[in-house]
């Protein structure tokens, strides 16, 4: 009796820890912190002006290869040779298409210095006008 209470406690105490290990993995990693961030409301609901304007993707195009390619890759798959070693790793801008134009206007704009990112992308909104942010983003959407 005793020995299987000792054997249950033992259980009870591993399985804690086992928990708790994998809580810590999880708020450790930059993909669970971004799975939970809200666009803040000075972004939220922005629209792109240039939606499916070819004149502005081509622009977006030209603007991208010069300042993020290196990073984030001539494809946006996020195999930039500068992209490599960096982690948090530059994010799958295929992927990041569905998180929505406010989403992406709003992390070229402030990029990932802060938390919850805590990231080496930069922000653009010194060196970009709003107007080249969006075409970044008109290009952005032609991905696949
Ligand atoms: C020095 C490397 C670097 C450069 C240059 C860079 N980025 Fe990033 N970028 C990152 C990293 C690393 C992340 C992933 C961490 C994060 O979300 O902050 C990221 C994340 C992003 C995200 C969010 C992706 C997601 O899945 O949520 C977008 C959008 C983005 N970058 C666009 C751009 C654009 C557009 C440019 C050029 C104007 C650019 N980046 C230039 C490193 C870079």
């Amino acid at each position: 009796m005793k020995k299987s209470l000792f054997a249950l406690m033992a259980i009870l105490a591993l399985s804690a820890m086992a928990l708790s290990a994998c809580g810590g993995q999880q708020a450790a990693s930059g993909e669970e912190a971004e799975a939970k961030v809200e666009v803040p409301a000075a972004f939220k609901g922005k629209t792109n002006p240039f939606t499916n304007n070819a004149d502005a993707a081509a622009k977006g195009k030209g603007i991208y290869s010069t300042n993020c390619a290196s990073c984030h890759g001539e494809t946006g798959k996020g195999d930039g040779p500068a992209g490599a070693s960096l982690d948090p790793h530059p994010g799958n801008l295929v992927d990041a298409k569905a998180k929505g134009e406010d989403y992406l206007f709003w992390r070229i704009t402030e990029g990932g210095m802060a938390a919850p990112f805590n990231s080496s992308m930069p922000a653009w909104k010194d060196v970009l006008s709003e107007d080249e942010i969006w075409q970044v983003v008109t290009y952005i959407q032609t991905f696949k």
